[in-house]
């Protein structure tokens, strides 16, 4: 760092034996006394020469007998931070140092002072003198005698050259501080740039599959909305069958079969529902413990003898709000992941364990968070996944399975359930060794028991009153009517919402209850039709069905499971309550 001086520096150091070339020095450098020059300029006033204003050079002059004196001065100038600009050393001084030991000791204790080194011919060659002290541009050689105005000039350009080398110091040091600081600036920005581009590109990915998983859902909601009307049909039936057919063993057993095909049925079509959120969440506090431990053991049935299943959840209770059905779904579709990993055996671990997420740990995964979370993990010691397949693995349709052994919406369908309950999913994997999902659901602090035991609804009540039942699916309309007619009431059908309202006109008052279906072919959709007869008769009763989630239809109209909505598909007991509720209570407010 260069010395803060900010004045020119006439500080000037002369070092010689000879006292009487101080001297010479003092009055060649000093300003001259008041009363010589008064004399000079009368001198030359007398001969007729021209009077020259009094020049002062203005230096301020300190002399040392010895080297090391001179040193010593040159020193302590420097630590009062008075420093000398120059300093003229006589070659040959005795006894101690000469004035090369003198000027190479000067230059190491200050960088910047500038030598003058003053010599006779006899003493050292020029060629001596460069390889004693190096080559350097501090350096000047006076030869003896000196002239006056030779000296002079040298202490005014060597005094001038150190006040241009301390300005040029301070820009330098005034440069480089800037230069710091606007690259450790520009690192900034550099890093917060790359920062966002990271989250820039993040987001693009979360958007992308968002997409993906939205289109899916709307053709996945299309098929299941189809498809329950078809169980609706094979469920309803299946009932009707066990309470008219003659009770042979062989019929109830076949029923029954039947029966639990259509609910499996019913879980896929659920599972299809899943990606448009379509299906509705019914969330309840749930110990995912007792979860783990019921469901495990029914899969250890599923799964076969080759896989041997090592199922914890643990004594402590860890509740989440989650629909118990829907991560059922999720642990069934990594377990049938990993069984197809395993087609030689293995094992099977699915475990629950409370995790706490720092800020810290949220940074690993785009959609991790901090907080209290059940970390639910579901690991075998398969075949492993490839890195390079990684990021594809929760597409929907991604598959490496041979066509008919999967369909590529198992981790799709996951990816969206955890999604919906607040979580998410994180996938490590070992090729050769085994696979690790580790999914994330918001802990509870509240303990709960797993799928609370509801009692056995009592027996549905029939009635006498007239329905106008609206349904396009003319099965669904058929086995509805049938079930309704059986517990005494009268039912009216029509299969489109106009068909509807020209039913509703030859009947007029006669008609208690609408069942309309929410969406159907020919224009009007159920809540129109409803519109359309509540206008004639404000009192009308009404209930509407689908196959799709309530929250659909839900912006503007208020609609309450099992009073004036009816999901479908529906068993003949929920269709009879919910048709004597609605009858019975008021819509809901
Ligand atoms: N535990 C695992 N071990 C090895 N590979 C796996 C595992 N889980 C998933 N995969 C890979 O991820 C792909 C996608 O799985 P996903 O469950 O979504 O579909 P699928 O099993 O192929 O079909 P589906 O589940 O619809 O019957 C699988 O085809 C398989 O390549
Ligand atoms: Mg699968």
């Amino acid at each position: 760092m260069k010395l803060p001086i900010l004045a020119p520096n006439q500080r000037i150091l002369v070092i010689d034996d000879n006292q009487a070339i101080h001297e010479d020095f003092k009055k060649i450098l000093l300003p001259a006394d008041p009363g010589s020059l008064r004399l000079a300029a009368a001198g030359a006033k007398l001969f007729g020469q021209p009077v020259t204003p009094a020049e002062s050079p203005g230096f301020c002059l300190d002399t040392a007998a010895s080297g090391e004196e001179g040193l010593s001065l040159v020193e302590s100038a420097r630590e009062q931070g008075r420093p000398y600009a120059l300093a003229f050393v006589d070659v040959r001084m005795a006894p101690g140092w000469d004035g090369m030991e003198t000027t190479a000791r000067i230059c190491a204790a200050d960088p910047d002072i500038q030598i003058v080194i003053c010599t006779a011919y006899s003493d050292y060659s020029w060629e001596e003198m460069i390889a004693r002290l190096g080559q350097s541009d501090r350096l000047v050689i006076l030869k003896k005698p000196f002239d006056t105005i030779e000296v002079l000039q040298l202490a005014h350009a060597l005094t001038q050259k150190w006040d241009w080398g301390q300005a040029a110091g301070a820009r330098m040091d005034q440069l480089a501080t800037m230069v710091t600081q606007r690259t450790s600036e520009l690192q900034a920005a550099n890093s917060q740039l790359k920062l966002e581009m990271a989250e820039h590109a993040r987001t693009e990915a979360e958007l992308r599959q968002a997409q993906k998983m939205e289109a899916v859902g709307q053709l996945a909601g299309g098929i299941a909305h189809d498809f329950n009307n078809l169980l609706t049909v094979i469920r309803g039936y299946t009932n009707f069958l066990a309470q008219d057919l003659p009770r042979s063993e062989k019929v109830v057993e076949a029923l029954r079969e039947i029966d639990s095909a259509a609910e499996r049925a019913a879980r896929l079509t659920a599972q299809m529902l899943m990606f448009s959120r379509k299906k509705r969440m019914q969330a309840q506090p749930v110990n995912l413990p007792d979860l783990i431990t019921q469901f495990g053991s029914m899969l250890g049935r599923v799964l076969g003898e080759q896989i041997t299943m090592d199922i914890s959840g643990g004594d402590t209770p860890l509740v989440i709000q989650a629909d118990p059905v829907m991560i059922e779904m999720v642990i069934l579709n990594l377990a049938l992941n990993a069984r197809d990993a395993m087609p030689q055996g293995g094992t099977l671990q699915i475990s629950a364990r409370s995790r706490e997420i720092t800020h810290g740990a949220a940074q690993r995964h785009p959609q991790s968070r901090p907080g209290l979370f059940a970390c639910l993990l579901v690991a075998d010691t398969g075949c492993g996944i490839p890195q390079e397949l990684l990021p594809h693995l929760f597409e929907p349709f991604f598959t490496t399975k041979e066509p008919g052994k999967g369909t590529g919406l198992g981790l799709a369908s996951a990816y969206g359930i955890i999604k919906q309950h607040g979580g998410w999913i994180e996938v490590e994997s070992d090729p050769g060794e085994g696979t690790r999902f580790h999914i994330f659901l918001p802990a509870e602090i509240k303990a709960a028991s797993h799928r609370e035991t509801t009692p056995a609804p009592p027996p549905a009540r029939g009635g006498k009153e007239i329905i106008l039942l609206v349904e396009d699916e003319a099965p669904v309309r058929q086995l509805a009517k049938k079930l309704l007619e059986r517990q005494g009431y009268r039912v009216f059908e029509a299969g489109s919402g106009r068909e509807g309202l020209a039913v509703w006109e030859q009947h007029q008052h006669a008609i208690d209850l609408l069942l309309t279906d929410m969406i159907m072919p020919g224009g009007w959709t159920g809540r129109e039709l409803a519109d359309r007869i509540r206008a004639k008769k404000p009192e009308i009763k009404i209930i509407y069905s689908t196959g799709y989630s309530p929250e659909l239809f839900s912006q503007d109209m208020l609609l309450k499971e099992g009073l004036n909505f009816l999901a479908k598909p529906y068993l003949p007991n929920h269709l009879i309550e919910t048709v004597r509720r609605c009858l019975d209570n008021p819509p809901p407010a």
